[in-house]
């Protein structure tokens, strides 16, 4: 779902001044190996990964392969207790690293087994090994924590992150609600497979992402194993807690779908949700192979979040969704959660593909043709909303969800098809989620593979589209 909220912005950059771009990188690259000089013997991580809307976001100095989360959770007192073990391998000589992590308390903190030593500053959790790392060394890290998980407030005013419900929790991360939850390296740059195990009440069901191992209950508590193989983006991580109902089927294409329902959201969902098999079947054939082995969704009653999160391999939504709701969120797997981004300011990225995924079924489901939407659209005054900052370029992480992100992100995409026809429109959105799967996308990637695959000289197109402020004139 979408918060459309507005403001004007933008400074023009990328596409436009690529050549330009081209030309300093070696200056570039020379400054950060200058820069590289002392920190490699100062030898301690950054607290970000360097993205300008959310600078604190993720860190430096080391990739996590795998999270293991064991977590314990008392839907009566609300209190979280977890163990995170964080599989990582450096990727410079460190002495010190940090991990995002916010509100909880932290009860034990060892690396390699040796006990660490650590401190709290924000959202960063900054670890000092017994021993310091070396350049490549594989470590594990274990977080041991417990407290009442509080959602973070977005720069958008929405809240993300474990977001109590009345029988449970609705979890979303996006763009950076996961360190509410678990410590992590919370930026999209940094993809790992995870294995979540979650203890609730009797009665309660917790769902996460990819494929339920196993289940059990003892002494009026059930245990769920999740296990989440393909790699995957941290704020992409739920654990959502409810009463729900549950179904589980294979598709014929052997994707293992597991739904958790709301039950008062049932009757709503019910018709929608006996979609998802030809929604995922009629995604692959336009998108190329469904990129996980599980699917599914999570409908909570959680009206009060005003969204829905393409939580990967299995979206959660606040409420029943409708059918273009479902689209979009699983379009997401493919953009977004497979694809995943190297900067928020891409974020166009993920919603203008999966705006135009639900333009795309639309039309080829009886409903309005993707031109006649983008005719609807193209129609409002200069003055609208949509029209208030380039997509390319939000300006800020107060804006990423924004209207202009999400329709005149998919406008940019029917430009495209317009321009190079819709066999070579298809065969580009296939090969972006191919030549991408389980990895990361830029803007200027996407243009060069759209470029390459036409044959065409796109510069313009994209330019106007994505980083020319105000209402683009008729082309
Ligand atoms: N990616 C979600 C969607 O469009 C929206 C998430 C909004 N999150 C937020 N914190 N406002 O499907
Ligand atoms: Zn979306």
């Amino acid at each position: 779902m979408r918060s459309p909220r507005q403001q004007t912005a933008a400074r023009r950059t990328a596409v436009l001044s690529r050549r330009a771009v081209l030309a300093t990188v070696p200056v570039a690259l020379a400054a950060l190996v200058a820069a590289a000089g002392p920190a490699a013997a100062g030898t301690n991580g950054s607290s970000g990964v360097g993205d300008p809307y959310f600078p604190l976001a993720g860190n430096g100095g080391y990739h996590v392969r795998h999270y293991g989360l064991t977590l314990h959770y008392d839907t009566g007192t609300r209190k979280l207790r977890g163990k995170a073990v964080l599989t990582a391998r450096a990727t410079q000589r460190l002495a010190r690293f940090d991990l995002d992590f916010k509100g909880l308390d932290v009860t034990g903190l060892t690396v390699d087994g040796n006990a660490a030593g650590f401190s709290r500053n924000g959202q960063e959790l900054l670890v000092t090994p017994r021993h310091a790392l070396r350049d490549g060394q594989d470590f594990k890290v274990t977080v041991t924590y417990q407290g009442t998980p509080k959602s973070v407030t977005d720069p958008d005013g929405s809240a993300d992150g474990w977001i109590r419900t009345d029988d449970g929790a609705f979890v979303a991360g996006e763009p950076q609600g996961a360190m509410t939850w678990f410590p992590a390296n919370n930026h999209p740059r940094d993809k790992s497979s995870y294995d979540i195990t979650v203890t609730v009440p009797q009665g309660r069901t917790a769902v996460s992402n990819g494929v339920l191992l196993g289940q059990s209950t003892a002494h009026g508590e059930t245990t769920f194993r999740w296990r989440q193989s393909e790699p995957m983006a941290a704020y992409l991580a739920t654990a959502t807690v409810g009463k729900f109902k549950v179904e589980r089927y294979t598709t014929r294409d052997g994707i293992q779908v597991y739904n958790a329902v709301d039950s008062r959201e049932s009757s709503a969902a019910a018709p929608v949700l006996k979609k998802l098999p030809s929604v995922l079947d009629w995604e692959s054939k336009v998108f190329g192979p469904y990129p996980f082995r599980a699917a599914g969704s999570i409908v909570d009653h959680a009206h009060s979040v005003g969204y829905a999160l393409e939580t990967q391999s299995r979206p959660v939504y606040d409420r029943a969704p409708d059918l273009s709701t479902l689209v979009h969120e699983n379009a997401h797997q493919w953009f977004g959660d497979s694809v995943s981004l190297t900067t928020w300011k891409d974020i166009w990225l993920n919603e203008g593909f999966a705006t135009y995924a639900e333009w795309l079924y639309s039309e080829q489901h009886g409903g309005d043709s993707a031109q006649k939407t983008f005719d609807g659209l193209y129609a409002r005054p200069a003055s609208n909303s949509l029209w208030a900052f380039p997509p390319g370029n939000p300006g800020s992480g107060a804006h990423i969800f924004d209207t202009p992100v999400y329709d005149r992100g998919a406008m940019a995409l029917h430009e495209l098809r317009r321009a190079v026809g819709d066999f070579t429109f298809f065969r580009i959105l296939r090969a972006w989620a191919a030549e991408h799967r389980d990895g990361h996308g830029t803007t200027d990637r996407f243009v060069k593979l759209a470029e390459r695959e036409s044959g065409k000289d796109l510069h313009t197109l994209f330019n106007t589209w994505l980083y020319q402020p105000g209402k683009p004139g008729r082309s």
